[in-house]
């Protein structure tokens, strides 16, 4: 695409340092006062550095040296590097939700951006929610900017055994509920899954949302691969330092590298990686930023016509690191060349179809081959029926075949208290075909949509070797589970969709091949239900909270807030 270059005059920094009279000489003072000459900064653009440090947030270890990196790359090109800490939204955490401050992270970083001189801007991020917020402020503002994932962490260990962050703790936690291994075991594979620092090794929510815009051209290409800890990845960030430099002065803004047509590649790439169920919330939500739309359809669509080739776990074997070995994005991209939109633009200037060009795969089990998959169609699959008439997601890739069609009596808990309260009771009425079943874990109900949606399975069940039964839930999934999880149904029982109806004993179907899950009960019950329900009392009275219960949108598109999802323009501010 060519863009007019912009000169000096046109840095929106300058609104701020040109402006005429006090307000502009004031803002060279202010400068010196931080220790920075003239020039350092003059007539330079500023490049905003958005970080999301902090020492809870241990995916992030190493970001305070990328920002050296960065800051390094910016100087070399001419620029001046900024630092605008943001809250770094640990998903270790963060309580009771990282998804709902997902919407705060997006609106720090669109107001830190709007609000000070800032001509472009490097987004520092990874640990799941950080990814779509960061893109979901910068889409906002459109300006240039270019995403610096912050690399998966080294595979995990233990005893030799190689383990996944979340997947492999999961597995353990079931086999110690079990009683099949002690709890000092438990506890040392679970340290094993996180060695170094970095994001979730396996294809769970954060690896998913950092290849996804990747793939959509916000990173350096293939960036989303590299390990945490390889100094390709310091390497990687000077050149973001650098290259943004570059951006602002060809004026290639966000929203020109992100289009309908990167966006169809991103859900393409999606099914391909079996990428995390949170993926269809956030590219929902990132895409109404842009002002484009997207669909549960259109994850319906791709879902069809493509396999998953990357062997992963959850879905499949593998870790990040074994995925940035074998060629990384670059080379599954190569792959996947027949379903992309390859004149796409991408942050570094070229087109996809240009940076994949000399991508070669290493190893084909990990990245595997269009006709030889680890899963024959699309990894997720939008269920809608009588049960979620506005849709809901399954995994399939990750659940017990045998589950995918499946009909059985719902055992309701009311809520995740209700839950953890009676799961393991002995006297709990379930049997090994039962469907689980909870409530008010919503976007408002729980609030903020907890990663509750692998129920765990009953005690008594486990040890009588059940692993996997149908789970129904209005909340999310971490993208590192498994299991036969419907999840994000909508509208949410909070609100009064139908999963608040159901009652012990309702018979339920999920019907993967038809795309359906439905609440097999009487019309006219289900009306008597519905006049009965009450919806409980409210989580918030004041605060984000409050703000948060009054605005989230449903699952089904894509949670933001509705006045941020809306279409129209900020004013830029005035400086006097
Ligand atoms: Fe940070 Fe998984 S907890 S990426």
């Amino acid at each position: 695409m060519e863009k007019r270059r912009i000169v000096v005059e046109d840095l929106r920094s300058q609104r701020w340092f040109a402006a005429p009279g006090k307000p502009g000489v004031a803002k060279y003072y202010r400068m010196n006062q931080g220790g920075f000459t003239t020039e350092d900064h003059h007539r330079k653009p500023i490049i905003g550095i958005i970080q999301t440090w902090s020492d809870f947030a241990t995916c992030h270890t190493l970001f305070p040296q990328r920002t050296e990196e960065v800051k390094r790359g910016v100087w070399q090109a001419g620029g001046c590097p900024m630092v605008m800490p943001a809250m770094s939204v640990s998903e270790s955490f963060v309580k009771p939700s990282t998804l709902m401050y997902r919407n705060f992270l997006a609106m720090e970083a669109e107001e830190i951006i709007r609000s000070q001189p800032v001509d472009g801007v490097v987004l520092m991020g990874g640990c799941d929610k950080t990814t779509p917020a960061l893109v979901m402020g910068a889409a906002s503002m459109n300006i240039p900017a270019i995403y610096l994932p912050a690399g998966a962490m080294l595979r995990g260990n233990w005893h030799g055994q190689t383990l996944g962050t979340g997947s492999s703790g999961a597995q353990a936690l079931a086999d110690y509920r079990a009683g099949k291994i002690d709890e000092r075991t438990y506890r040392e594979m679970v340290a094993g899954t996180v060695r170094s620092p970095g994001t979730c090794n396996v294809m769970g929510t954060a690896s998913t949302m950092t290849a996804l815009v990747d793939v959509m051209g916000l990173t350096l290409p293939g960036a989303s691969s590299i390990p945490a800890v390889d100094n390709a990845h310091a390497r990687m960030a000077e050149h973001c330092g650098r290259r943004i430099v570059e951006m602002v002065w060809e004026n290639l803004r966000i929203g020109d590298i992100v289009t309908p047509a990167s966006l169809k590649n991103a859900v393409v790439a999606d099914m391909a990686l079996s990428g995390s169920t949170n993926s269809l919330i956030h590219l929902v939500a990132m895409a109404r930023r842009f002002g484009l739309k997207l669909d549960l359809d259109d994850f319906a669509a791709a879902s069809e016509a493509i396999p998953v080739i990357c062997n992963l776990m959850p879905a499949g074997k593998y870790l990040m690191e074994d995925f940035y070995y074998a060629g990384g994005l670059l080379a599954l991209l190569k792959k996947l060349q027949g379903h992309l939109h390859l004149t796409c633009t991408t942050a570094n200037g070229k087109s996809l179809g240009e940076n994949i060009v000399k991508a070669e795969t290493w190893n084909d089990d990990v990245i595997r081959p269009l006709d030889d998959p680890v899963y024959p169609a699309g990894g997720l699959v939008v269920l809608r029926g009588s049960l979620a008439p506005r849709g809901a997601v399954l995994k399939r890739s990750a659940a017990e075949p045998k589950l995918l069609q499946h009909t059985g009596p719902a055992v309701v808990f009311r809520n995740y208290a209700d839950l953890l309260d009676r799961v393991d009771d002995p006297v709990l009425d379930v049997k090994p075909g039962s469907v689980l079943v909870l409530q008010d874990s919503g976007p408002i109900g729980a609030p903020g949509m907890p990663e509750w949606g692998m129920l765990p399975i009953p005690k008594k069940l486990l040890k009588a070797g059940v692993r996997d039964m149908v789970r129904i839930s209005d909340a999310r999934m971490s993208g590192t589970y498994f299991g036969t999880c419907v999840l994000h149904v909508s509208p949410e029982s909070r609100v009064g969709g139908p999963l608040a109806l159901v009652r012990d004993g309702d018979p339920i179907r999920l019907d993967t091949e038809g795309r359906r899950l439905d609440l097999l009960v009487d019309e006219r019950e289900l009306e008597a239900r519905r006049q009965a329900w009450q919806a409980p009392p409210p989580h918030y009275t004041r605060g984000f909270g409050w703000m948060y219960s009054q605005h989230v949108l449903q699952a089904d598109e894509g949670c933001d807030f509705e006045f941020l999802a809306r279409p129209g323009a900020t004013p830029e501010p005035e400086v006097r």
